[in-house]
């Protein structure tokens, strides 16, 4: 069984990528919309809400989750995979891994050698950009590489809150602009670094200079967990394709944002 987990539904971007590619798999999603956004958090707190999110997933019989938001996935994971997961390992006896969403997509950004890069900007939240995370793991990769962040904060927000398309355009070409500003020069390459943006990427594309190159985040990380599950068939073999779908805050009300994130209805269980 596979979990998947985020701070809401932005993470059912990443979650269609990942069924699509196993389908036979069986996947467990977990959205903790009660305590969502986690991209203003204290790092703390988003460690704090990673772990407890973890835990039910465990509970539901998850020998692998794949954290499918990217501030706990730069917040949390190192400790998790280095210090948590070992000691989880020594109560139960039960071997698990976590993987996260970063390092499948600053691969997909560093490898592809047919489109070289000079200049990769990251759009992302608040506390993804604070992390650092991003810059340090491209440039342990490709060091030549000139790494430009753009913390974009309202903008998960407006998407979750279902902003009409002319805000979120404002919004968006403003974070182009900043970030243009703070470069001095175009990118050859985006990276996407938040759940929600696939659903602005037709924006961005459209204030960004022609010929960027997008990384599409979902598909990212679908790749790289196909190539994991492969490798490591202990974590999780193909089943019977069973789906659960978990929120710590679901109500009727949040129907319409599942849809905008998934193309269709879910039957969402609280927990
Ligand atoms: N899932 C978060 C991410 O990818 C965005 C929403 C939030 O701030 O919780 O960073």
């Amino acid at each position: 069984m596979i979990g998947v987990l985020d701070s809401g539904f932005g993470g059912l971007t990443v979650h269609h990528a990942l069924i699509e590619a196993l389908p036979r798999h069986d996947f467990v999603y977990f959205g903790d919309n009660r305590n969502a956004p986690y991209g203003m958090r204290p790092p703390i707190e988003v460690l704090n809400l990673t772990c407890a999110a973890l835990e039910r997933l465990f509970a539901e019989g998850c020998t692998l989750v794949v954290i499918a938001c990217n501030t706990a996935s730069v917040v949390a994971l190192r400790w998790i995979q280095q210090q948590w997961l070992p000691v989880r390992r020594r109560e139960d006896g039960v071997v698990r891994n976590v993987i996260g969403i970063a390092v499948p997509t600053i691969e997909a950004a560093t490898i592809d050698e047919t489109h070289p890069s000079k200049v990769i900007a990251v759009f992302a939240t608040r506390r993804t950009v604070e992390s650092g995370v991003y810059p340090l793991e491209i440039r342990k990769r490709r060091p030549e590489l000139a790494v430009v962040q753009q913390a974009c904060p309202d903008l998960a927000g407006s998407i979750e809150r279902g902003a009409p398309r002319g805000e979120l355009r404002s919004l968006v070409e403003r974070y182009v602009s900043e970030m243009l500003a703070s470069a001095g020069q175009a990118p050859d390459s985006v990276i996407l670094a938040c759940t929600h943006y696939p659903l602005v990427a037709d924006l961005f594309a459209a204030a960004l200079p022609p010929r960027v190159r997008m990384i599409h985040q979902p598909e990212a990380v679908a790749r790289s967990l196909t190539q994991y599950v492969a490798r490591h068939p202990e974590y999780s073999a193909p089943g019977a394709g069973k789906r659960r779908f978990l929120s710590t805050g679901f109500s009727a009300e949040a129907m319409p944002l599942v849809e905008r994130f998934w193309g269709g209805k879910l039957p969402f269980v609280e927990v």
